[in-house]
């Protein structure tokens, strides 16, 4: 893999010991020296698809009246079959792929914005070079060529900017898009296809009398996250799903910054669960409600046959608590309770935020409206794939399992109580190649010393493969709000997200197969991201 340039600045960033402030800059000295591509394609990558993506400024018509000004991915498929790339329009959402396990795909990446940027794909097995870490982020003007093999199995995953500290407003402005993987196995299920299996993409977004975006962070939108006003789905306001009467795959995506969705049909109908971050289940799962936070994905297989034409459903997000930040003193364990923000598990800054749909509230999401007689119908396997349960026994660390200790303080959210630093890689960061790992997210706000702490949930993220969860632990004082969202937590299947809830320990098993060097962890509330609540690990 030829990376000269970024192992340049790899290196310049190793001997000098830069501060990620700097580095952000840095890039620009590299321009002057290279317009255009800042690595090269490699001969020897045989490319089954050839993807040319690029990031540019324009307006869409999201609404009646003027149009919004957006940040957009928009592609072109150079070589290989032109559906492998679906441009969404009248929508900020970048395009979705369709890709197939197998496949050698390089994507040429143009950075047309008037800011840095890099994509990243979230859930996919790359090499460490190809995964779209901040390090490699390229400077207006400049490509950035990914080559890599699908290594994952067929499932729902997503790609977004990973730009440092405005990933946030990056995904905000719409640098985020599906990226979808088939394979033989899942051919061979009898499950909805074609147009009956329908990604959708959740999200909140804000917007003023003139159609625009608004963001704001200040400190208080960067400890909670961003909420909007609005729920969008694909991109779309006041979006209704029109439907046949008949079975359908819907792949959910948390493409939000940081709200929570504890989504239930308005009917009083359980939900189905299929898939989870890391594709299907052995088999489905059928809940009351099913948890969706940031970054996460959640198949579900939904039937509308029983339903007359004209049939309206909604999908809403149900009352849950401890959905925003609370403080207290967490000094004593499980902390004291109440503290100046509104007690444990109450709506705390949520309704602080501004937002007219608070964290926890309860809101229409998804609206299907049945339009249509189907012709054919699926019904749903019983059994959908089969998953190897990774086995605790198997970990090189079976017996001292790796914490990720996640903390709020004043002005601060910390991972193991660091804060994200571009090359800082500290010895407990350090994980052999071809490992499993026991590992854990530690939400009991130990990590950053006694005092006084914030506490809410966080979505936490590992680069690379795809986990097992084996674990969940609540401690005393927490029971509450746990007790409000634990039926929907689908912990069976592969992950690459999980929701860790305020006074909760998650145990996971994650292999570190195939790819050595630097592959990020971080919560994915994209404010606390670009706040700092991230950092890498080196595989070697
Ligand atoms: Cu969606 Cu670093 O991740
Ligand atoms: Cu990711
Ligand atoms: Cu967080």
């Amino acid at each position: 893999m030829n990376n000269k340039i970024n192992n340049q600045r790899r290196n310049f960033l190793k001997t000098t010991g830069i501060t990620a402030a700097v580095a952000v800059s840095y890039p620009s000295f590299l321009r002057a020296a290279n317009s255009g591509a800042i690595n090269k394609a490699s001969a020897n990558f045989q490319a089954d698809v050839e993807i040319e993506l690029s990031m540019d400024v324009t307006k869409v018509q999201i609404f009646k009246g003027s149009k919004t000004r957006i940040w957009k991915v928009q592609g072109k498929v150079l070589k290989g079959s032109p559906s492998i790339v679906n441009n969404l329009t009248g929508t900020y959402l970048a395009p979705t792929l369709h890709l197939q396990k197998g496949q050698k795909v390089r994507i040429y990446l143009k950075n047309n914005l008037p800011a840095e940027s890099i994509l990243h794909w979230h859930g996919l097995h790359v090499p460490s070079e190809m995964d779209g870490n901040p390090m490699y982020a390229i400077n207006h003007g400049e490509t950035y060529i990914y080559e890599f093999e699908i290594l994952n199995r067929a499932g729902t995953y997503w790609y977004h900017s990973h730009a440092h500290g405005v990933t946030a407003k990056q995904v905000y402005s719409g640098m985020a898009g599906f990226f979808i993987v088939s394979d033989k196995e899942e051919q061979a299920i009898n499950l909805p296809k074609d147009q009956y299996d329908l990604p959708l993409v959740i999200q909140d977004r804000s917007f003023d009398s003139n159609n625009q975006l608004k963001y704001s962070n200040n400190m208080m939108q960067r400890m909670q996250g961003f909420l909007g006003d609005q729920i969008m789905i694909n991109g779309q306001p006041d979006f209704v799903l029109p439907v046949e009467n008949r079975s359908y795959r819907l792949r959910l995506l948390n493409g939000s910054n940081s709200r929570i969705y504890k989504l239930a049909w308005d009917d009083g109908s359980p939900v189905t669960v299929i898939g989870t971050d890391g594709g299907l289940l052995e088999s489905p799962e059928t809940i009351p409600y099913v948890m969706l936070a940031p970054a996460q994905r959640r198949e579900l297989w939904v039937d509308f046959s029983d339903k007359a034409i004209g049939t309206e459903l909604t999908m809403r997000s149900i009352p849950f608590k401890g959905a925003s930040m609370h403080g207290g003193m967490m000094g004593g364990r499980g902390g004291m309770g109440g503290g100046m923000m509104g007690g444990r598990g109450g709506m705390g800054m949520g309704r602080m935020s501004g937002s007219s749909l608070p964290a926890g509230g309860d809101y229409p999401v998804l609206k299907v409206k049945v339009v249509k007689k189907a012709k054919s119908n699926d019904s749903l396997p019983s059994r959908l794939t089969s998953i190897k349960p990774l086995k605790a026994k198997d970990a090189a660390n079976s017996t001292n399992p790796r914490t990720i200790a996640l903390s709020m303080g004043h002005m601060s959210a910390l991972l193991n109580g660091r804060s994200y630093k571009m090359n800082d890689i500290r010895p407990d960061e350090v994980i052999p190649v071809n490992s499993l790992q026991l590992m854990e997210f530690d939400n009991n706000g130990r990590g950053s010393g006694m005092g006084m702490m914030m506490a809410m949930p966080h979505p936490m993220h590992l680069h690379g493969e795809q986990f097992q969860i084996i674990k969940r632990e609540i401690s005393s004082g927490s029971e509450d709000a746990y007790a409000s969202v634990s039926k929907g937590l689908v912990d069976n299947g592969w992950h690459d997200t999980s929701l860790v809830m305020s006074g909760e320990k998650v145990t996971f098993l994650k292999p570190f197969n195939d790819f050595k060097g630097i592959f990020m962890y971080h919560c994915h509330n994209l404010e606390h991201e670009d706040l700092g609540m991230m950092r890498d690990y080196l595989i070697k």
